[in-house]
């Protein structure tokens, strides 16, 4: 197989898989990952084949999809007790994927390192990337959490895993653990301040940093807008 027939393939594996995902991560959500990527890539450099392979297939093992319809389970937690992509695991699905497309070990190999390095992790936990397909990666899904469709996304998520929009009583936490991060059931709202907010100050490269500025000043408002509108600010 050629390397444009392995994209297009996962792209095609991929889309069947996230099709109908209501959580914020469906299909659309990784075509944007995936095309981000690129233009972060026509700039930055890197190889283009590892890229493109782990955008579309960074949340293919992602934690927080365990409960959606992708993998139901009524606990939220891995079956097995296991961990997945996100904990100290390996992207099992993406790892078996590249296995049968027959890409080279090596190259598995650092998908893989990247799909588990990728998700943000709690706003005290450091979650640095050691190359630069990794880091443009990251960058590509990190500006689809922020601005316009990162606001969206959230209370899609938020909706999804049952969350309160606000709830003026519990104010936001700096996680200082993954786990506690990933039982933390707050509101949407606090969720800007616990995570999106912080994105911009994350960014590894400098095309993303400049495109984060913008999406970050466009939250900002947003918040602005919802906390004046609910606090009567308009009267
Ligand atoms: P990451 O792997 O860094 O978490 P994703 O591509 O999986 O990135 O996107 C996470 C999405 O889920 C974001 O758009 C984010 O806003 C949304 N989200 C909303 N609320 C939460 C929450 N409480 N915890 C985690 N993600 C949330
Ligand atoms: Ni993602």
């Amino acid at each position: 197989m050629t390397p444009e027939e392995i994209i297009q393939r996962t792209a095609d594996y991929v889309k069947g898989e996230f099709e109908r995902d209501s959580s914020g991560h469906d299909w659309w959500h990784i075509h944007r990952v995936w095309q981000t990527a690129l233009m972060l890539w026509r700039v930055e450099g890197g190889d283009r084949f590892t890229i493109e392979l782990a955008a579309l297939l960074h949340d293919l093992d992602d934690w927080k999809l365990v409960s959606s319809s992708l993998r139901p389970s009524p606990t939220g937690r891995p079956p097995d007790g296991g961990r997945w992509a996100g904990g100290e695991g390996r992207p099992i699905r993406a790892e078996a994927w590249l296995r049968q497309m027959g890409v080279a070990p090596a190259v598995t190999d650092h998908i893989c390192e990247i799909i588990t390095s990728l998700s943000f992790k709690g706003a005290l936990v450091q979650t640095p990337m050691r190359t630069l397909e990794g880091q443009i990666a990251q960058d590509a899904d990190r500006l689809d959490a922020i601005g316009a469709i990162g606001i969206a996304r959230a209370f899609a998520y938020g909706g999804h895993k049952g969350r309160l929009l606000y709830d003026p009583a519990s104010p936001p936490q700096m996680h200082a653990s993954f786990e506690q991060y990933q039982n933390s059931g707050s509101a949407t709202i606090n969720h800007f301040y616990e995570k999106l907010l912080l994105l911009k100050d994350r960014m590894n490269t400098a095309t993303a940093k400049k495109i984060a500025a913008q999406r970050h000043a466009y939250m900002e408002q947003f918040l602005e807008q919802f906390l004046r509108e609910w606090q009567g600010g308009e009267f």
